[in-house]
Parts: structure tokens; C-alpha cells; sequence
């Protein structure tokens, strides 16, 4: 498979290393469309694939092409793109807000598949949602599936409307963890521990809750029971929680985040 990635920056490398890792594509048939000359040269010493500055006929020679620059330098991309793309070619845009039909119709191309990625990709410990436009083939979509799944996990969603939630659930969701997590040290901190030893009972301690989640056969409910003994000191953490309206808040802010996503799509 050969496969084009335009806009090399945290989400693209993520995905192009994670392809490498796993053998899904030899790095010399992976074109690295890259416009920052500092990105570029750290691109090269990385050796992940062939590493070039513009869109050329090169790009036509591709089966895939990954389109993972920042929404608003579509712009400055779909000319050029559209002047070299082939008609069997499949695009996959991991770009936020930029419905399918847009993209079909600036690149005046069918074959588009959208997906929103988080940054956990670059461990390959991603969540990845996608959906096609209804001209892609299954076996296409099967094939990108696989690449996806090399950067993590995936879900594929019959509605595209669903991935403005999909943003604001997976796609947001680290900023949220890290500002928990933040939130967290900080208290540490006013309670007289330093930077480091705070971070280290909060960071240890969201991991191993984290794997608690996965391998206890409890609900949530039934966890914070587990640590919250009636009358006892996290029931008094969590009562001020629910006085200050915590669980809504963060349900509230989510929500914000799906309407912002929304009205992006909508340009
Ligand atoms: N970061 C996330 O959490 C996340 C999650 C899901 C989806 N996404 C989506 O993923 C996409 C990439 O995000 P990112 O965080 O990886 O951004 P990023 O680190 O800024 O990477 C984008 C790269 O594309 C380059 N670029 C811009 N115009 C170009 C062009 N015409 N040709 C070739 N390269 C070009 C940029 O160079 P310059 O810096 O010189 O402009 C930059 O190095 C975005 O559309 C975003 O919506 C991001």
C-alpha cells in the first residue's frame, strides 16, 4: 500500500509512525507532505518516510491520502490536491469540522472517508471515530480500518453528525483527564507537597484507578463506594463536589464542546 500524508505534524506522524511500526506500509511508500522546513528536517533524521514540501504528481501514485493539516489550511491544500488526485484514490481526513461533503466537493472527488483521532494516537493507544462518504467500497474502508487500528482503537459511526460528539468525548477528552489531573496536584501542592511528589501520588494514582476500571467486576458506583465509607473523608471531598455542581459542569462542558464542534461543520 502506498500512502500520502499532507501535514506532518503531531496527529500525521502519529499516524505514519504507528503504520511503520506495524508493517502496514514500507517507509518508501510513504510520502510525507510537509510545509514547516523545521518539522521537515526532524521528519528526515526520523527517517519514517520520504519527506517532500508540496503536493505533486507524486500524490496520484498513492492508494491513500491522509489529509491531517489544521482545518483552516485546507484551503491553501485542496487546489493543488485537486489538480493531482486520481480517481480511485481514497482520502482520509482526520481534519475537526470539516464534513464530507465539503471536502468531496472542494477536491470534486467521492472517495472520502472522516475520522477524529485523540492524541493517545501517538502511543498507539488512541480512540479513533470514522464514518465514509457512501460511494467508499467495504473493502476500502476495511483497509483503512486496519491502519487506524494501528494507532489504537476505532469506532465507525453510520451518522457523520455523531462525530461532532465523538470530538467532544474522545477527541477533547485527554485536555479534560489533564485538567482534572492538574486540578488535582494543585491541591496536593496547597497541602505542603512539592510539584514532584504531588504529581507522583496523583499520576500513580489515576493510573492504577484507570486499571481498577477495566479489571474490577464493579460499576462506577460501586468503586467510589468501594473508597467512600459513609461519614469518612473522600464522602466529604464528594459532597462539596456535588454542591459545586461538578458532575453537571464537566457533563455541561462536554456538551459546549459538541455545539462548538457543530457549528465549525457548519463553517
Ligand atoms: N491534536 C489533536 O488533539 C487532534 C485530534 C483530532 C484531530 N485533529 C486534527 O488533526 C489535524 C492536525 O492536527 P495537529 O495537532 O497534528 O496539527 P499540527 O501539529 O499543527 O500539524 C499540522 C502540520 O501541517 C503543516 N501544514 C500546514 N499547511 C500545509 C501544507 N499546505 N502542506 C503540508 N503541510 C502543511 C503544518 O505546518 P505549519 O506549522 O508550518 O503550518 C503542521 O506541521 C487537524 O486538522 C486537527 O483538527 C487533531
Amino acid at each position: 500500500m502506498k500512502i500520502a500524508i499532507i501535514g506532518c505534524g503531531n496527529m500525521g506522524m502519529a499516524f505514519a509512525k504507528s503504520f511503520v511500526q506495524y508493517d502496514l506500509v514500507k517507509q518508501n511508500n510513504l510520502l510525507l507532505i510537509e510545509k514547516s522546513a523545521d518539522r521537515s528536517a526532524t521528519l528526515r533524521l526520523e527517517k519514517a518516510g520520504v519527506v517532500v514540501d508540496t503536493i505533486s504528481a507524486r500524490v496520484g501514485e498513492m492508494d491513500l491520502i491522509i489529509l491531517s493539516v489544521k482545518p483552516q489550511d485546507f484551503n491553501g491544500v485542496h487546489e493543488s490536491l485537486r489538480a493531482v488526485i486520481q480517481p480511485n484514490q481514497v482520502v482520509l481526513s482526520i481534519m475537526a469540522g470539516i464534513p464530507i461533503a465539503q471536502i468531496q466537493k472542494k477536491l470534486n472527488h467521492s472517495l472520502v472517508i472522516r475520522a477524529m483521532p485523540n492524541t493517545p494516537a501517538m502511543l498507539g493507544m488512541g480512540i479513533t471515530g470514522f464514518t465514509a462518504a457512501k460511494e467508499v467500497d467495504l473493502a476500502s474502508l476495511r483497509r483503512v480500518e486496519n491502519l487506524i487500528n494501528a494507532t489504537g482503537r476505532s469506532i465507525f459511526l453510520e451518522d457523520e453528525s455523531m462525530l461532532d460528539a465523538v470530538t467532544a468525548l474522545s477527541g477533547s477528552g485527554p485536555a479534560y483527564f489533564y485538567y482534572v489531573v492538574k486540578a488535582m496536584i494543585d491541591a496536593g501542592k496547597q497541602m505542603g507537597f512539592d510539584d514532584a511528589v504531588s504529581a507522583l501520588l496523583v499520576k500513580q494514582t489515576m493510573l492504577g484507578a484507570y486499571h481498577l476500571i477495566n479489571t474490577a467486576d464493579k460499576s462506577l458506583d460501586e468503586l467510589i463506594n468501594a473508597v467512600a465509607s459513609k461519614g469518612g473523608t473522600t464522602e466529604a471531598a464528594l459532597r462539596e463536589f456535588e454542591t459545586g455542581a461538578l458532575s453537571a459542569t464537566l457533563v455541561a462542558g462536554i456538551k459546549a464542546a459538541q455545539v462548538r464542534s457543530t457549528e465549525l461543520s457548519k463553517g
